[in-house]
């Protein structure tokens, strides 16, 4: 696991952007796995300006997203549909039929899951996957207790996820409590994971991930360690009870 430390949350979007538009030059038709949260939005935002600065085309890469809220439409602001519009695919020229993201409204939710494993495999796999982290270790919506065996699945959010997710809703009681993720089998299956944390409340996270080097399922992230390209790129805040950087690299 290799460990980039940046000054804050703009450097965290100008290093990640660098990395993914890096990618992006030399497989013009990759596979990214994205993700949502407030962590990969100055990656987007910067992802956007070399779009319209350098050019970088979209038009042949297909885009898979890491999960969704179970009974959210589309057009809902708080639904991941929306929110990868408003802060990526509206801005960038991707064809709306290279983006794929769950369907928390599909009528069987179980089918779906099955469905979205079936597409990933049909586009030949997740080249880079992008990765935020819960205060809890989750990656995507998996949490603590998640099998690392899991394909895309639904999960019963915990209290404690919806809290942190509670700030974009108008209260805790309008957030979902079921949702569509990809599990930690298909983030694992990924060729390469850029793994994004910002911020003071991310520290006892990045430290859990990086002092304890513990794999387990109570600390859904530990699971990256068992990957064999995976680059961290954090802030300093996100960083500061991580014992030394050397042990880390
Ligand atoms: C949500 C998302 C995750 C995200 C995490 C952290 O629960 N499902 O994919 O990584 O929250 O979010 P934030 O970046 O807002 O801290």
């Amino acid at each position: 696991m290799k460990v980039i430390q940046v000054d804050d949350y703009n450097d965290l979007g100008k290093k990640a952007a660098e990395i993914i538009i890096q990618y992006i030059k030399g497989h013009a038709n990759a596979v990214l796995g994205l993700a949502t949260g407030s962590t990969p939005k100055t990656t987007y935002k910067e992802l956007i300006r070399d779009h319209n600065e350098n050019g970088t085309s979209y038009r042949h890469i297909r885009t898979v997203n890491l999960d969704e809220y179970v009974g959210l439409d589309q057009n809902d602001p708080n639904s991941y549909h929306y929110f990868m519009k408003k802060e990526f695919f509206d801005f960038v020229d991707i064809p709306e039929n290279n983006i794929h993201i769950p369907n928390g409204m599909a009528e069987n939710i179980y089918d779906e899951c099955k469905d979205y494993d079936r597409l990933i495999e049909g586009l030949g796999g997740v080249d880079l996957q992008l990765l935020g982290i819960g205060r809890n270790g989750h990656i995507g919506f998996n949490e603590p207790g998640t099998s690392f065996d899991t394909m895309t699945h639904i999960v019963d959010l915990t209290m404690d996820t919806r809290k942190a997710n509670a700030r974009f809703f108008n209260g805790l009681d309008e957030v979902p409590t079921q949702a569509i993720t990809m599990g930690i089998k298909n983030i694992l299956m990924s060729k390469s994971i850029l793994l994004l944390a910002s911020g003071r409340q991310k520290a006892e996270a990045m430290a859990h991930l990086l002092n304890e080097k513990e794999v387990t399922s109570a600390f859904p992230a530990s699971a990256l360690h068992h990957h064999q390209n995976v680059t961290v790129i954090a802030d300093k805040e996100a960083l500061s009870l991580v014992y030394s950087l050397e042990r880390r690299a």
